[in-house]
């Protein structure tokens, strides 16, 4: 067990979101910037539906931006 649970959010059709690949800033999931100087950026990605989805915190997920329940592996 790494600590860490997904992180529930609702998600907009059609808006872009950018999911947070640096792990800085543990209790968010999407970019804020906060990725300066670690070398790794954020992913642009949008849904087909509006409704809540669990999006990955532990950043082991191997369907990223969403949860696999890698996290209580
Ligand atoms: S703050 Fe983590 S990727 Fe931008």
């Amino acid at each position: 067990m790494s600590g860490f649970i997904p992180k529930a959010v609702i998600l907009e059709k059609g808006k872009e979101y950018y999911f947070c690949n640096c792990g800085k800033g543990q209790d968010q999931v999407f970019c804020n910037g906060a990725h300066k100087g670690t070398g790794k950026t954020p992913s642009k990605f949008s849904v087909d539906e509006t409704k809540e989805y669990h999006l990955c915190t532990c950043k082991k997920s191997s369907n990223l931006p969403y949860c696999d329940g890698s996290h209580a592996k």
